[in-house]
């Protein structure tokens, strides 16, 4: 019995009674459950009801190249180099750092429907089960090392969080420097590497992890929603996926000429932190401050008990209990 077989037939997202899977693939009651119990391991979790069987909650419909290249309007396809579409991966960034070694160019994209080893900012991992999220990775080039590179976080996490409001989704705010929230709930993270030349012609993978229809009991240990819980439920994640690269192939196209200036105001608009009592965490340190935006480099304004100082790393959460008028 092959992953993907068993995945085809609870597809539909309904109920299938183990004797219907185990004549629909030949093989017996007890030989779906052990499987069912080994393909855990590989992120599809079915659910199991006494006397109805299995299911997979919510469905499944497949990331696939030809519905993503479809959905791409005519400029995000002239800037796509490659795309890469994938079931299991260590990382795609992992893979697109690879690529990029190799020689692959700006607007490599690759998407996998899971990842073994997901990455987060600041050193964490990125989970998320099989077929029910969207992670991605973007492969740009910039000349001018690091310098040219400020601020470009942000800029992607404009291009996300438009991306999603133009999509419908209410209450869409940016945590510096791009944590994606929706009513304060993470939505969606980005996460930047480098590699190349830090004075020169460098590489950068962009991370994006969105979540679209995350299980109730997810292993996340912060505040967060999904598309689905945001009230799109429909949304397919072939079309998601164009979506996004609809605006941040152009978006990252154009932040090589004019940068991050360009598109402070945007991000501004969209500050979730503006004016609100937060601690910003430095290594075992913390300070309680507050914020007031950020600079043309991306850099966040804090304003501390010792004044006002420029931010341009670490962590920043909202002071617990805290309100907009404290
Ligand atoms: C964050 O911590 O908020 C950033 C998360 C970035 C996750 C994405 S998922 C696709 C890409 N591959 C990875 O290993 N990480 C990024």
């Amino acid at each position: 019995m092959e992953f993907n077989d068993l995945l085809a037939l609870v597809a539909d997202g309904e109920f299938h009674s183990g004797e219907e899977l185990g004549a629909a693939l030949g093989v017996s009651r007890t030989a779906i459950w052990k499987q069912l119990q080994k393909f855990a391991n590989d992120g599809l979790v079915l659910e199991s009801v006494r006397g109805r069987g299995y299911r997979l909650p919510g469905g499944y419909c497949a990331l696939r190249e030809q519905a993503i290249r479809q959905a791409l309007d005519a400029e995000a396809s002239a800037l796509l180099s490659s795309l890469d579409v994938l079931q299991r991966v260590d990382s795609t960034s992992s893979l697109l750092a690879e690529r990029g070694r190799l020689g692959a160019s700006s607007g490599a994209v690759c998407v996998a429907e899971q990842q073994t080893a997901g990455r987060g900012r600041l050193g964490r991992t990125w989970v998320s089960p099989f077929g029910r999220n969207l992670m991605f990775s973007i492969l740009w080039e910039f000349d001018g090392g690091a310098a040219a590179l400020e601020g470009l976080s942000l800029a992607v996490g404009v291009g996300v969080a438009e991306t999603l409001q133009a999509l419908g989704l209410a209450g869409v705010q940016l945590k510096w420097p791009n944590d994606v929230l929706v009513d304060g709930r993470k939505i969606a993270g980005v996460l930047l590497e480098m590699q190349g030349d830090a004075a020169g012609r460098c590489q950068v993978v962009i991370g994006i992890g969105v979540n679209v229809a995350m299980p109730d009991n997810a292993p996340i240990d912060q505040a967060w929603t999904d598309l689905k819980r945001a009230g799109q439920e429909q949304l397919d994640r072939n079309y998601l996926l164009a979506a996004l690269l609809n605006r941040l192939l152009p978006l990252l196209h154009a932040f090589s000429q004019t940068g991050f200036g360009a598109l402070r105001e945007r991000w501004q608009a969209l500050d979730a932190l503006y004016g609100r009592p937060v601690v910003l965490h430095r290594g075992a340190w913390q300070v309680a401050g507050v914020c007031w935006g950020v600079a043309d480099n991306g850099a966040l304004k804090f304003e501390g008990e010792a004044g006002v100082e420029w931010i341009s790393g670490g962590e920043v959460s909202i002071r617990a209990g805290a309100t907009h008028d404290s």
